[in-house]
C-alpha cells in the first residue's frame, strides 16, 4: 500500500505551476489538477467528495452524524517538496482505503479535507483553508493580490468558487469531533532520536509582515554617495537587524524570505524595497515583544537613512496547544505499532492552528530526511510513511470522542 501512496506523492508532484520543479500556488491551474487527482483517489476510497467556497476539497465516509476531520494543505511554497501538506491528505485516504479493504467500518463519520490555501504564497493571507472551515475568515483577504495584481476573489471566481459565500463554508462545533493533521516535521528532532513518528505538542505562534522601504531614486553613476538615500541598503540594514534580534532570542526565529526592489536595474540606486518578515516563538508573549523590537529598529534605521517605510501586518496567529486527550489517543496509537511515543513541538506553521479555533486538534509527525522541507530535497522514506498510516488506522479504530 505504502508503494501506491508513494506513487500517488510522486503522481501528485506533476500538477505544478512551473516547469522548473513543484510550485502549485492556491487557485492555480496546479490546484485544479491536484484536486482532480485527489478526488479520483478519494472516490476510490468509497468518500463521497465535494469542493466548497473556498477551494478546499473534502471527501466523506457516508456514516451520519459529527466528524473526524482529518487532512492538511496541498498547496506549496516556490520550488517546494513533494510532501509538505500533500502527505497529510493522501496518508488519511490510505488509512481509510485500509480500514475499508479489511472490511471495517467507523462508528463515527469522517471527513479527509484538501486545504487548497496553508502557505500564503500567492496572497498576503495564509490558512484560508482552514480559517473557512473553522468560521474564522476574513473576508477583507479576498481584497488580497497576487504579484500579477489579480484579488482572491477574482481568482477564486475564476477557479470555480464562490467569494460570496465563503462563510457557509464553516463548521458547526456540534458537528465536529476534532481534528488530527499527519505531516511531515521539517525538522530533525525524529531522525535524532531514530524515530519514525511523534506526536506534537504544540505549534508556535506566527506573525507575518511585508515592508515596503521607500527611498529616491537615482543614476548609480552620478549621485554622490552622501547624497544618496538607497532603499535597498535600507533595507538590507533592516534584514541584519531582523536577523539578529532573532539570534539573540532563545526559542525566537525571525525570517526575511522575500525581497523585492525597485527599479531592479544595476546602474539605478534602488528607490523602492518590499520585504517579507516572519516571526515565531513558541510563547505569544516572546514574540510580540520580539515583534516591538524589530519594529523599532525598523525605525531607527529609517531616521538614520532618511527613507520612509510602511508596516503591513499580513498575518497573526497564536501558538496552539494540541488538545492533550487527543495526544494521549496517538500516543497509544503509536505505542500499539511498537513505537517509543516522542512528544515534540512544531516549529513550522499548520492547518491545525486554524481549525484549533473550531475544535480539539492533534498532529502526528513523520520523519522527513534530514529534517529538510520547502525545498525539492526534502524526503520521506516509504517505510515512515507506511509507519504514520499504521498509526492513523490504529487510532482510528480506536478513537473516543473527547
Ligand atoms: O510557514 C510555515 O510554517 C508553513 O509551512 N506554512
Ligand atoms: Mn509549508
Ligand atoms: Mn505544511
Amino acid at each position: 500500500m505504502s508503494d501506491s501512496l508513494m506513487q500517488r506523492l510522486a503522481d501528485l508532484a506533476t500538477a505544478s505551476d512551473s516547469p522548473d520543479g513543484l510550485t502549485r500556488l492556491f487557485l492555480s491551474p496546479a490546484h485544479g489538477k491536484a484536486m482532480a487527482m485527489i478526488e479520483r483517489w478519494m472516490r476510490m476510497a468509497g468518500l463521497t467528495t465535494h469542493r466548497d467556497a473556498i477551494g478546499n476539497l473534502v471527501g466523506r465516509t457516508d456514516t451520519p452524524g459529527p466528524v473526524l476531520m482529518l487532512g492538511s494543505h496541498i498547496d506549496t511554497v516556490r520550488d517546494a517538496g513533494w510532501y509538505d501538506g500533500t502527505f497529510g491528505v493522501l496518508a488519511a485516504i490510505a488509512a481509510l482505503e485500509q480500514l475499508r479493504a479489511e472490511g471495517e467500518t467507523l462508528p463515527y463519520g469522517v471527513e479527509v479535507i484538501a486545504f487548497g490555501d496553508e502557505e500564503g504564497v500567492r496572497f498576503p493571507q495564509t490558512l484560508s483553508g482552514a480559517r473557512a472551515i473553522a468560521g474564522t475568515f476574513d473576508p477583507a483577504a479576498l481584497a488580497g493580490v497576487d504579484e500579477h495584481g489579480i484579488s482572491m476573489a477574482e481568482a477564486l471566481s475564476a477557479f470555480g468558487g464562490d467569494p460570496a459565500n465563503i462563510a457557509q463554508v464553516a463548521r458547526q462545533r456540534g458537528n465536529v469531533l476534532g481534528y488530527v493533521e499527519l505531516h511531515i516535521e521539517q525538522g530533525p528532532v525524529l531522525e535524532a532520536h531514530d524515530l519514525p513518528v511523534g506526536i506534537v505538542t504544540a505549534i508556535n505562534g506566527a506573525s507575518r509582515f511585508s515592508v515596503t522601504v521607500t527611498g529616491e531614486a537615482g543614476h548609480a553613476g552620478t549621485v554622490p554617495m552622501k547624497m544618496r538615500h538607497d532603499a535597498l541598503a535600507a533595507a538590507s540594514a533592516m534584514v541584519l537587524a531582523i536577523e539578529s534580534i532573532g539570534r539573540a532570542t532563545p526559542d525566537l526565529v525571525a525570517t526575511v524570505g522575500a525581497l523585492r526592489v525597485h527599479p531592479g536595474a544595476p546602474n539605478s540606486i534602488a528607490g523602492r524595497v518590499t520585504f517579507s518578515i516572519d516571526i515565531r516563538a513558541p510563547a505569544d508573549a516572546l514574540r510580540a515583544k520580539a515583534v516591538a523590537a524589530v519594529v523599532t529598529a525598523l525605525r531607527e534605521i529609517t531616521d538614520a537613512r532618511g527613507v520612509t517605510v510602511e508596516i503591513l501586518q499580513t498575518h497573526d496567529a497564536p501558538a496552539t496547544e494540541c488538545a492533550l486527550p487527543l495526544q494521549a489517543q496517538l500516543a497509544r496509537a503509536v505505542a500499539a505499532c511498537g513505537i517509543a511515543p516522542l512528544h515534540l513541538p512544531s516549529g513550522a506553521g499548520h492547518d491545525a492552528m486554524a481549525v484549533a479555533a473550531l475544535c480539539p486538534v492533534a498532529m502526528l509527525f513523520v520523519r522527513c530526511k534530514g529534517g529538510i522541507s520547502h525545498a525539492p530535497e526534502e524526503f520521506l522514506a516509504a517505510a515512515d510513511a507506511q509507519t504514520a498510516v499504521s498509526v492513523l488506522v490504529e487510532f482510528l479504530r480506536n478513537f473516543q470522542t473527547i
